[in-house]
């Protein structure tokens, strides 16, 4: 779509599609989709004490450390893939996590998709009868939320300051929310 080189963070409360769409624009761009969540899955399922650790803490639906959060960060965009660009998905998530973040690198953009709470629990709801997450239980989905709305949604400010934060309707059918995402990278 552009040679210009894309760092993308991709926000939203949970449900509202942002794995789902890191993975379709990235394709788009040619740049790796990263996702907090799946790396830190991935590192859960090491085993050890901080795989153990990571496992129960997302089982719960609170937030891991934010200092293993920013490691597994800085580890990843220093891989060869992302050296170019990426887009990331659930990073950061609250103050200290975007003061780390805003020591190693610098966005081109940030897409907020929103949804209604009503469309997060039904989506997740589903996502529960058809794979089984181990935190996609109602009480689970609730804390989840409640950290978005508490710690996740005021960090965005410090984005919206620098005019780069793009809100993005996530009520749709996914063809639709990438139709509108897409739109804003479309060079003029
Ligand atoms: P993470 O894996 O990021 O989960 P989440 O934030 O709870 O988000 P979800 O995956 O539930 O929703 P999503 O918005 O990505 O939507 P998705 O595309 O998946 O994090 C899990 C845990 O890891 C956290 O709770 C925490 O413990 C830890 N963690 C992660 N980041 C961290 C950080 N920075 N610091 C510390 N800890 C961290 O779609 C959801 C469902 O809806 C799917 O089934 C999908 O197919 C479906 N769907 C998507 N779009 C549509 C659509 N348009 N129409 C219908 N269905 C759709």
């Amino acid at each position: 779509m552009t040679n210009k080189q894309h760092k993308i963070l991709i926000l939203g409360p949970q449900g509202s599609g942002k794995g789902t769409q890191a993975s379709i624009l990235a394709n788009k761009l040619g740049v790796p989709a990263l996702s907090m969540g799946a790396l830190l899955r991935d590192a859960a399922t090491k085993g050890g004490v901080i795989g153990d650790e990571i496992a129960r803490i997302q089982k719960m639906g609170a937030l891991v450390p934010d200092e293993v959060a920013g490691e597994i960060f800085r580890a990843r965009i220093l891989e060869s893939d992302a050296t170019s660009g990426y887009i990331i998905d659930g990073y950061p998530r609250n103050e200290a996590q975007y003061d780390v973040y805003a020591a190693l690198d610098t966005p081109t953009a940030v897409i907020v998709i929103t949804v209604p709470h009503g469309v997060s629990v039904q989506r997740l709801h589903d996502r529960a009868m058809k794979e089984g997450r181990a935190d996609d239980t109602v009480d689970v989905i609730t804390r989840r939320l409640q950290i978005y709305h508490n710690d996740t949604q005021p960090m965005i400010s410090h984005f919206t300051e620098r005019g780069i934060v793009h809100d993005v309707d996530g009520v749709g059918t996914v063809e639709d929310v990438a139709a509108r995402i897409e739109a804003l990278f479309v060079e003029v």
